[in-house]
């Protein structure tokens, strides 16, 4: 037996050199951690279990036979994060450039069965050269078996992708398909067609970095959620997202204790500034309504006048929506449209309750978001909020006009709470526009005609720049004090833990994508 065990360590140990020396070295040249080195940072220490570690690949194509590495270029298995069951699968570099083909698309489709089957996230560390190119349709095939699960998988348990090297070509769609992705600045990608090939098709001149690196994604195209400064910091960004959700979609996000939970935020009270064309900053509210420091921003750096995160509220974890009057002033444009309602699908996915903090003056005008489609954008949002079934709680710090009150989670579309703060505004527009339209023939006529614009724009904002008509009709529930938003926050949040709701029957909707 001692042999036959020998034997079995011997291909351990083969298994566990990857690529072997040189390729590991090169990796650790490149400022990268080896597979390996990654599985061991994210899971709780003892706890992972390798699926497939002597699977080899089949093909004898232009020499492969004679490349063969035990587990074929990805680590795949299950273990824990904080305790919490998880899949996980890691491509090796150091393995022919962790380039996929059949049996390395069939060991993460493996942990992708497993993961749906047994209710637990799926976490993909991603460094690869893309399609194996001598095992050719082979690895088409692979790629779409992984894309196929990777959307049945949609909605059911959370799939996170982290981008720790090269992700190019149709390899792109899987992370895209998943709910979240994580890039690491300087040395991971990902693009379609890298910049030879948009140099010969457009002519641009543009680097790697520029095109598809970390930066790029996480603030120009929104690709990405987060860009994190180096591995160990996307690692430790992982944990800590993965925190805030649920296993699957059947269960509920654990929750921590948190003991000051009905405290009183005095400093909530000074926040909105006396005149309503002034900025603040948005996450200071959020901060000073949520748990300790517990805010978690999703996509910082991208559309920038909606902020969109997790947080804890009593302990138990929430969604945050919020119109940030620091950025554009927090207007609603076709990005953040988009960022919002992707987050505002997530979250009612996997039955996060959602916290919407709205000040917004409007959609954002013009000829560049009309073109691009902001009817079209735009309605993602509200259809996401429409449609969600989870807890919903709109608070109106200031503005709330036209369209915009009503995306914003508003009672007609179904939010189950709504608060404004004494500071809100709640009309068509805000009261200079309307004076300008309603008023147009009377300012027309009077002989001093500033005069008369200053007179009709305060009757206007008089009626409709506070909280109360809204009130009036119900569409507000209650007009609070800023202080009083957190303990309002968790004793509504708490009345709606068993809420029950559900949507027609329907195959599936038709979100204007
Ligand atoms: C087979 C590959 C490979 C691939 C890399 N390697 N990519 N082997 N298929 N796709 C191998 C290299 O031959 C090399 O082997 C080792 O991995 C490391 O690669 P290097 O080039 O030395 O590394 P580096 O300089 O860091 O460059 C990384 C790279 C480059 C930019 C990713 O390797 C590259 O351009 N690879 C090809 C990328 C590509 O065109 N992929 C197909 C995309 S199309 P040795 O033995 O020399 O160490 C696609 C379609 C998917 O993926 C469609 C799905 C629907």
């Amino acid at each position: 037996m001692q042999n036959k065990i020998d034997a079995l360590n011997t291909k351990i140990a083969e298994a566990h050199k990857g690529g072997g020396d040189k390729r590991i070295e090169a990796q650790h040249k490149k400022g990268k951690l080896t597979a390996r080195e990654r599985v061991h940072f994210l899971l709780d220490e003892g706890s992972f279990q390798e699926i497939g570690m002597l699977v080899t690949h089949r093909s004898t194509n232009f020499g492969l036979d004679k490349q063969k590495f035990l587990g074929d270029g990805v680590i795949t298995g299950y273990g824990n994060v904080n305790g919490r069951l998880v899949y996980v699968f890691a491509q090796d570099f150091t393995v022919m450039g962790g380039s996929l083909a059949e049996a390395h698309a069939q060991k993460i489709c493996r942990i992708m069965d497993l993961a749906m089957k047994n209710g637990a996230p799926v976490l993909g560390l991603n460094d690869s050269g893309g399609a194996r190119i001598q095992e050719g349709v082979v690895s088409l095939g692979g790629y779409a078996d992984i894309f196929y699960k990777n959307t049945q998988a949609s909605g059911v348990i959370p799939q996170l992708s982290a981008i720790m090297g090269p992700c190019a070509g149709g390899a792109v769609y899987s992370p895209a398909l998943t709910d979240f992705i994580m890039m690491v600045e300087d040395t991971s990608y990902m693009f379609v067609t890298g910049p030879n090939v948009v140099k010969t098709v457009t002519h641009e001149e543009v680097t790697a970095e520029e095109l598809g690196g970390a930066s790029t994604h996480s603030s120009k195209s929104g690709v990405a959620h987060f860009s994190c400064a180096n591995e160990v910091a996307l690692i430790n960004e992982l944990k800590t997202l993965l925190s805030y959700m649920p296993q699957n979609c059947e269960e509920e996000a654990p929750s921590v204790p948190y003991s000051a939970a009905d405290e009183s935020r005095e400093s909530l009270n000074d926040i909105i500034p006396n005149n309503p064309n002034q900025p603040y900053d948005i996450k200071e509210v959020i901060d000073g309504i949520v748990d300790g420091s517990s805010f978690f921003e999703v996509h910082k750096n991208y559309a920038e006048n909606i902020v969109c995160g997790f947080a804890r509220l009593g302990g138990k974890s929430i969604g945050v929506v919020a119109n940030q009057p620091a950025f554009l002033a927090g207007v609603l444009n076709i990005e953040a449209s988009t960022k919002a309602a992707r987050f505002v699908r997530f979250c009612d996915c996997f039955n996060i309750p959602l916290l919407v903090l709205e000040d917004v003056p409007g959609f954002l005008p013009g000829t560049d978001q009309e073109w691009r489609g902001i009817i079209t954008h735009g309605a993602k949002l509200l259809y996401a909020f429409a449609e969600a079934t989870v807890p919903r709680i709109t608070v109106i710090t200031r503005k709330a006009y036209g369209g915009a009150y009503d995306v914003m989670n508003s009672k007609h579309i179904g939010a189950d709470m709504n608060y404004a703060w004494p500071s809100a505004e709640i009309a068509v527009m805000g009261a200079k526009g309307a004076a300008e339209i309603i008023f147009r023939n009377e300012i027309k006529g009077a002989d001093d005609k500033e005069a008369k614009w200053k007179e009709k724009e305060k009757e206007y904002s008089d009626m409709f720049a506070n909280p109360y008509n809204a009130a009036a009709r119900g569409y507000v529930d209650e007009v609070i004090q800023p202080a009083q938003t957190r303990e309002k926050l968790i004793k509504a949040f708490k009345m709606l833990e068993n809420k029950v709701d559900s949507l027609p029957k329907k195959k599936h909707g038709n979100i204007p994508l």
